[in-house]
């Protein structure tokens, strides 16, 4: 175990898979003490479960940040077990379909509760800890489809657009404090959610078919959770001390097309 956040108490929301599960181990492996949330406790208590082997000192809490009263019970527990706050890695989100025709009402209002509204009461709750601390940093998971469009995915592309301003007006307001607000904006990810798309018994089949669906990537390849938590720890680092505001994309070059 490294000690880059040796003493640092470091919340992820949706750490029960994905980028989320990713970066959690990934700061647990750096010496963190962690408050992890989803609401598949299952998954939760396993990945707690994997942050303990490497040492840290880890709490999973079952909750649905579309709930005010979730993001508070949240922010209380890190309270009680760890007296402070140092990062904030705003990471539960869901993806979401549909064009302005197709995207059916309660489809918009539920992308906006959890990718949105849940980011800023996230921030919110923990903001005035890390003032009274005079330190702090929260990164936010955006998308590189905040950038740039994406077809068929408006409330998805809103919502990121949505957190990547929510990010710099933030980073803006709470800079003099000492809180620093970034986002990481990954490109396409291989989480398990995915595995279905490429659901095939034939090894050289399945290849194939995730190496023409990376195709339009210039690094020819999707990213791993790994590779997006690695920029994320970078952010809430001291190894980014200066930098506040910014959108860090990690998207194998697919952006600088
Ligand atoms: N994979 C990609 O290609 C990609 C690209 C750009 C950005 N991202 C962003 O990365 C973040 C993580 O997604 P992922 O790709 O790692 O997919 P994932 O494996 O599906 O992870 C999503 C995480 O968010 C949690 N979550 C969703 N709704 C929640 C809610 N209402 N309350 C609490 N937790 C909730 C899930 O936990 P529970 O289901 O246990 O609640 C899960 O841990 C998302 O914000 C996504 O937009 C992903």
């Amino acid at each position: 175990m490294n000690d880059q956040f040796a003493n640092q108490v470091v919340i992820v929301t949706g750490a029960t898979s994905g980028i989320g599960k990713a970066a959690a181990l990934a700061f647990a492996k750096q010496g963190a003490a962690l408050v992890l949330t989803g609401r598949r406790a299952e998954l939760g208590q396993q990945v707690q479960a994997e942050c303990a082997t490497v040492g840290a000192r880890c709490v999973f809490v079952e909750a649905d940040h579309t709930r005010l009263e979730d993001c508070e019970r949240t922010i209380n527990t890190t309270i009680e077990e760890f007296g402070r706050i140092d990062v904030l890695f705003n990471n539960a989100g869901i993806v979401s379909r549909g064009t302005a025709l197709t995207t059916a009402e309660d489809l918009w209002q539920s992308t906006l509760d959890i990718n949105v509204t849940s980011v800023w009461r996230m921030c919110r709750l923990a903001i005035p800890h890390m003032q009274r601390q005079g330190s702090g940093a929260i990164v936010n998971n955006a998308s590189d489809w905040a950038i740039v469009g994406g077809q068929n995915a408006l409330p998805y592309v809103m919502s990121k657009g949505a957190v990547a301003m929510m990010t710099k007006a933030m980073a803006l307001d709470h800079a003099a404090a000492g809180i620093r607000v970034n986002a990481v904006c990954p490109g396409d990810t291989f989480v398990d959610r995915w595995l279905h798309k490429f659901e095939d018994s034939d090894a050289d089949r399945r290849a194939a078919a995730i190496s023409q669906a990376s195709a339009h990537i210039p690094m020819k390849r999707f990213a791993e959770p790994q590779e997006i938590a690695a920029a994320v720890l970078f952010l809430a680092s001291r190894e980014s001390s200066y930098i506040t505001g910014h959108l860090l994309l990690v998207d194998g070059g697919n952006t600088a097309q």
